[in-house]
Formats: C-alpha cells, structure tokens, sequence
C-alpha cells in the first residue's frame, strides 16, 4: 500500500529541484568580444538582475533570440520603470552575454 505515495513524492521531488539556470556575470571576455564597455556591462546587469527578475525569473540570455530581446526589452524595460540608458545597458548585457 506504500507505492502510490512514494511515486507522488518522486513527482513532488522533480518539480521542486528543477535546475535554476545560472544567469552569466559579465567578464573582460565577454566585453572584449561584444565590443561593449566592461562598466556598462556590469550596469546592465545589476539592472537586469535587480529590475527585471521582480515580476518572473530572469530568463536566460541565450533562451531568446537577438531579435526577440530587441522586440522585447523596450516593453519590459517600461514594465519595470527604469530609464531609457539603464534600458540600453540592459540590452548590451543581454546581447553580450548570449
Ligand atoms: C511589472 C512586471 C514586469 C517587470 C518589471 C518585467 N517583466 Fe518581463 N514579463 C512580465 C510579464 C507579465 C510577462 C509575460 C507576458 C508577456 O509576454 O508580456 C513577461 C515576459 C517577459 C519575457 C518573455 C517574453 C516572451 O514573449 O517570451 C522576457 C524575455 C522578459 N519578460 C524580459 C524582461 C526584462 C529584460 C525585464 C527588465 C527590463 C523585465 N522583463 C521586467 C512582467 C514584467
């Protein structure tokens, strides 16, 4: 009679360590190969990490294309308030880090 419980807490168990994904710190690497200041990087971070994961978890750079973050950073950017150069060092965030 223990079966039926145990399979309902595997379940349990698997829907509560789904892995986070890591979202990525910007480095020197990742500025020297976008081109973008290593200081706005950091900016756009700290931005990203501080304002965009209040309504949902930050998603991961890499899980949106380039085109969808262009589409999508302007809305979300005014979702969150902030201002139009925090918006841009954002998006240079994103784009360097995928
Ligand atoms: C005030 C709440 C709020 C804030 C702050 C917010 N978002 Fe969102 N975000 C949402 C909601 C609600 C959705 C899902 C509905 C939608 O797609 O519009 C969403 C969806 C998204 C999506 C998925 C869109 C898609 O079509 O798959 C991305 C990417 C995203 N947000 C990025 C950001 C970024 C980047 C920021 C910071 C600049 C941010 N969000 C800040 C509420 C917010």
């Amino acid at each position: 009679m223990k079966k039926p419980f145990a399979a309902l807490a595997a379940v349990i168990a698997l829907a509560g360590c789904a892995p986070s994904p890591q979202i990525p710190v910007p480095t020197a690497a990742m500025a020297a190969e976008s081109s973008e200041d290593l200081a706005v990087l950091q900016k756009g971070y700290g931005v990203y990490m501080a304002q965009c994961s209040r309504c949902h978890e930050p998603m991961m750079p890499s899980e949106v294309s380039k085109d969808d973050w262009h589409i999508v950073t302007p809305g979300m950017a005014w979702n969150a308030g902030i201002s139009e150069a925090d918006e841009e060092a954002v998006l240079k965030y994103i784009l360097a880090a995928r």
